[in-house]
């Protein structure tokens, strides 16, 4: 099992170069998890990188993959990633039929099953479905691209989620996705966040540097 710190810092490579992605995802083999976006132009209007692309990224990624699916149909999809061997396998709410159902099959193959929420979408209704999932994402922009800024709004939610997390003694991962940089990752920590999406803040600078400052920044906010 991988051992991973109690803050994980996750780069996006949607901010990576594309056409050099062997050596994107070397420069930031000091994070925990690499974060890769998969969109389908239809349940986000952008589109990236489907199944053989996520293989090879596999293949040569020093870092597990955490996947984050903006795709429709995700009953259909996801799986396939975690047999891939994606370390963590993230769909969203609307993706799906059945959530629960979903989750169970991903925990079956043997990958760690996500939830995201994008900012409109309400959190009551799965705060009682929690331990059915290992990590919940909190959505801080609306998905589908890099570089925009942090909803500061979304704090509530991912407080009120931390707390249920706390109130079932869950060990879930609350994720922040949208707009992490060193001056936004500390709100994310103090509202309960412990896993942190960054993509332009990582890829803006020296990478490694940047993972550091993530990682300095989260500390001095720990939950
Ligand atoms: C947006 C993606 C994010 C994106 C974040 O829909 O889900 O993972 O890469 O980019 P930044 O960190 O630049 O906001
Ligand atoms: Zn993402």
């Amino acid at each position: 099992m991988n051992d991973f710190p109690a803050q994980r810092i996750n780069p996006s490579i949607l901010s990576a170069d594309f056409v050099n992605l062997q050596h994107e995802l070397e420069r930031i083999a000091t994070a925990d998890l690499v974060h890769v976006d998969v969109m389908d132009n239809h349940f986000v209007p952008n589109l990236t990188m489907g199944p053989p692309i996520v293989d090879r990224i596999q293949a040569v990624s020093p870092i597990p993959l955490d996947m984050h699916l903006m795709i429709a149909d995700a009953d259909r999809w996801a799986p396939g990633y975690a047999e891939q061997g994606a370390y963590s396998v993230t769909f969203h709410a609307e993706a799906t039929t059945d959530p629960v159902a979903l989750a169970r099959r991903i925990r079956d193959i043997g990958a760690r099953a996500g939830i995201a929420l994008k900012p409109g979408t309400d959190p009551e209704p799965y705060l009682e479905l929690l331990g059915e999932f290992d990590q919940l994402l909190v959505m801080t922009v609306e998905p589908g691209f890099g570089g925009q800024s942090f909803m500061h709004d979304m704090m509530p939610k991912l407080a009120r989620i931390a707390e249920a997390k706390r109130r079932h003694g869950l060990d879930l991962w609350l994720q922040v996705d949208g707009g992490i940089t060193v001056d936004t990752i500390g709100i994310a920590a103090e509202a309960g966040a412990d896993t942190f999406v960054a993509g332009s803040a990582v890829y803006g600078g020296v990478p490694e540097d940047r993972i550091a400052e993530l990682r300095a920044a989260a500390a001095q906010h720990t939950h």
